[in-house]
C-alpha cells in the first residue's frame, strides 16, 4: 500500500461518504485486471470474445442512455465565474460541493469501492502527473489500466509525500434493496465536476468513457490545462507523431483536431510517398514543455486509445485495425454469430446477420446502425504496429510543427502555414468544421473550436489564447512552426478534391520540408501556401482547377468569412487578448487592399 498520509487520509475519507462494502487497492496486475473482466462478465456486463478471434477480449454494452460524454453536465467550479470563461458551464463550488454531497452519501452501498493510483505520462517523467480515482465500476477499473499507468508503479512515485490529482468517481446506483444492472448509471442525475483552484474531478452517475475514465479529459485536459497555465507549459488536445524521410531524419509532430476529424487515422498514417514513415507517440492529448534547448518536448500521457471504432478499417486506419486484433474491449459495437466484433463501415461485406449494440438482431436490411456511432475500442498503445520506439520516453520528443484545422468543404486550402506564432495561435483559435458540405461553395455552417479544446479547457478561453501567447514569449523560446490543413476541401461537384489518408503524406513532406532545409512557398494575405511545385504530386491524378482551389485562396470568400471569426472571437468576451483581433484585423486589411477596397466601402 502506501505511506503517503494525505491519500490515506482522502480515501478514508471517501470511504465514509461513499459508505461502501469493501475498499480495494488495484495493484495493476494482469491477474486483477482478469479478475475484473470475470466479475464484469458473470455479472452480465461484458461477453468474452471467440478467443480465437479476438484473444483475451471483451464486449460490453452500455444502458443506451450513457452513451458518451455530457458536455452540457460537465461543470468547472471556479471560485470565480469569469474564471471559467464562456467556453464552460460554471456553478458556484460550495452550493455544487453541498449538491454533489447529496448524491455521494452512500452511493456505493453493496458495492465495492476501487482505488486507483495512475500515472498520467511515463512513470517518473518530469512531465506526468499523478492521480488517484475512486470508483464503484470494475469497467473503468479495467480501461484505466490499459489507458493509464496504474497501480502500485504509480504508488511508488507518489511516494509518502508526493501531490495527486484527487478523482471521485461513481455510477450512482447504490444496492440498497435491488438487484444490480448490467449497467449502472443514473442519467438524470449526471454531474462531471471540475475545481481547478484545488485540482479535485467529481464524477457521478455515468459509466461511460471521458465521463468516468477521468484521467483522460477530466485530468489530462481539464484540470491539465489550468496546471499547464500555472506552469508555463501546454496541456492540448493533440496527436504527436514522427516523421521519418527517405534520408532517415525525423521530426515530431503534433496535431489538433476537433473529434471526427482523423486525429487517430493522421497519428497512424500509412505514406503513399515511398521512403516516408509515419510513427505514432500518441493520438488525443499531448502536454509539452520546454527543454532547456528552449524546444517545447511533447510526452503522450496516455498508454491506450480509446477510439471510435465505426468508420475504423483496413482501408482507413490498417495501423488501428492492427492494434486491437487482442487484449481490448470493445463498447457498444456489435457481435457476430462467431463471437467476434463489427461495426460500420470495417468492412466491405456485411455481416449476414449479427446482435446490435441494443442486443437486438441485426441484419443488413435493419434501419438501426449495428454499433453505436459513438461505440469504441479501448487498446493499449503498445500494440500498434507503427508505436514509436521513444514514445514512453520521460523527456519526451521535441516538437517542430503543429498541425491544426478541421472539416472544411470551402475556403481554406490543402494547407497554409502561420507567417508566425502569433499568427499560429490565431489560426488555432478559428479552426472550424462545417457540419454540412456546401456543394454550391456556399460557406455552410460552421462549428468553431479553437484548438479543439473547446469541450476541454478548463478554464476561460481568453485566458488559454493569452496563454498561447505568453508561452511564445518565454525566454529563448523556439516555437514550432504552425500549419493549417483541411483534408476534406470539396469541388461544385460536391466531391472531395484531396484524395486524403495515406496521400496526406505529400503534405507532411511538404511540413517537413518547411521546418528544415525549406521548401517553396507563396506568401498570401493568410499565411504560406505551397506553390505547385514544392508539393510532391507525383503520381497523383487531380483535375488542374481541383488543384488550383486545393493550392490558393479565394480573397473574396475569405473577407466574407471574416465577421463570423470576429463574431466567434468576441464571443470570449473581456479576457480575449487583443493580439489576436489584430491579426483578425491584418488579414481583413491584407484582404482588402488585394481587392483593392476598403473596409467603409463595399467590396
Ligand atoms: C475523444 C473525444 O473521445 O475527443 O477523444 O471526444
Ligand atoms: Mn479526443
Amino acid at each position: 500500500m502506501t505511506q503517503n498520509k494525505k491519500l490515506l487520509a482522502w480515501v478514508d475519507e471517501i470511504a465514509s461518504l461513499c459508505k461502501p462494502d469493501e475498499i480495494y487497492w488495484c495493484n495493476g496486475s494482469q491477474e486483477e485486471y482478469d479478475n475484473m473482466i470475470d466479475l464484469m462478465v458473470n455479472g452480465g456486463t461484458a461477453i468474452r470474445l471467440n478467443n480465437e478471434k479476438k484473444p483475451n477480449s471483451i464486449l460490453v454494452k452500455s444502458d443506451p442512455a450513457d452513451v458518451a460524454r455530457v458536455e452540457d453536465r460537465t461543470f468547472i467550479c471556479s471560485e470565480n465565474e469569469i474564471d471559467a470563461g464562456p467556453n464552460n458551464n460554471w456553478f458556484e463550488p460550495a452550493e455544487m460541493r453541498e449538491k454533489l454531497k447529496g448524491f455521494f452519501d452512500g452511493c456505493m452501498k453493496g458495492r465495492t469501492m476501487y482505488v486507483i493510483p495512475f500515472s498520467m505520462g511515463p512513470l517518473g517523467s518530469d512531465k506526468s502527473k499523478i492521480g488517484v480515482e475512486i470508483t464503484d465500476s470494475p469497467y473503468v477499473v479495467a480501461n484505466m489500466r490499459i489507458m493509464a499507468r496504474m497501480g502500485t508503479t504509480a504508488l511508488d512515485v507518489l511516494g509518502a509525500d508526493g501531490e495527486f490529482v484527487p478523482c471521485v468517481h461513481s455510477v450512482g446506483y447504490p444496492l440498497v434493496d435491488r438487484e444490480d444492472k448490467t449497467w449502472p448509471c443514473d442519467p438524470e442525475n449526471r454531474y462531471i465536476v471540475h475545481y481547478p483552484e484545488t485540482r479535485e474531478i467529481w464524477s457521478y452517475g455515468s459509466g461511460y468513457g471521458g465521463n468516468a475514465l477521468l484521467g483522460k479529459k477530466c485530468l489530462a485536459l481539464r484540470i491539465a490545462s489550468v496546471m499547464a497555465r500555472d506552469e508555463g507549459s501546454m496541456a492540448e488536445h493533440m496527436l504527436i507523431m514522427k516523421l521519418t524521410s527517405p534520408e532517415g531524419e525525423s521530426k515530431y509532430i503534433c496535431g489538433a483536431f476537433p473529434s471526427a476529424c482523423g486525429k487517430t487515422n493522421l497519428a497512424m498514417l500509412k505514406p503513399t510517398l515511398p521512403g516516408w514513415k509515419v510513427e505514432t507517440i500518441g493520438d488525443d492529448i499531448a502536454w509539452l514543455k520546454f527543454g532547456e534547448d528552449g524546444r517545447l518536448y511533447a510526452i503522450n500521457p496516455e498508454a491506450g486509445f480509446f477510439g471510435v471504432a465505426p468508420n475504423t478499417s483496413a482501408e482507413t486506419n490498417p495501423n488501428a485495425m492492427a492494434s486491437l486484433q487482442e487484449n481490448c474491449i470493445f463498447t457498444n459495437v456489435g457481435l457476430t454469430e462467431d463471437g467476434d466484433v463489427w461495426w460500420e463501415e470495417m468492412t466491405n461485406e456485411l455481416p449476414e446477420k449479427l446482435t446490435d449494440w441494443k442486443n437486438n438482431e441485426w441484419t443488413p436490411a435493419s434501419e438501426t446502425t449495428a454499433a453505436h456511432p459513438n461505440a469504441r475500442f479501448t487498446a493499449p498503445a503498445s500494440q500498434c504496429p507503427v508505436i514509436a520506439p521513444e514514445w514512453e520516453d520521460p523527456k519526451g520528443v521535441p516538437i517542430d510543427a503543429i498541425l491544426v484545422g478541421g472539416r472544411r468543404a470551402t475556403n481554406v486550402p490543402l494547407i497554409h502555414e502561420a507567417f508566425n506564432w502569433q499568427h499560429g495561435t490565431f489560426m488555432g483559435s478559428i479552426i472550424a468544421s462545417e457540419k454540412t458540405a456546401a456543394a454550391d461553395g456556399a460557406v455552410g455552417e460552421l462549428r468553431r473550436d479553437p484548438m479543439a479544446m473547446l469541450p476541454f479547457c478548463g478554464y476561460n478561453m481568453g485566458d488559454y489564447f493569452a496563454h498561447w501567447l505568453k508561452v511564445g514569449k518565454t525566454e529563448g523560446a523556439k516555437m514550432p512552426k504552425v500549419f493549417y490543413v483541411n483534408w476534406f476541401r470539396k469541388n461544385s461537384a460536391g466531391k472531395f478534391t484531396w484524395p486524403g489518408f495515406g496521400e496526406n503524406s505529400r503534405v507532411l513532406k511538404w511540413v517537413f520540408e518547411r521546418c528544415g532545409a525549406g521548401a517553396e512557398a507563396n506568401e498570401t494575405a493568410v499565411g504560406y501556401l505551397p506553390t505547385r511545385e514544392s508539393i510532391d504530386l507525383n503520381g497523383l491524378d487531380i483535375a488542374d482547377a481541383d488543384l488550383d482551389e486545393l493550392l490558393s485562396i479565394d480573397p473574396e470568400a475569405w473577407l466574407a468569412e471574416v465577421p463570423s471569426m470576429r463574431e466567434h472571437l468576441e464571443k470570449f468576451g473581456e479576457r480575449m487578448p487583443q493580439e489576436l483581433i489584430d491579426e483578425l484585423n491584418g488579414i481583413e486589411e491584407r484582404l482588402e487592399a488585394e481587392l483593392g477596397c476598403d473596409k467603409k466601402a463595399a467590396c
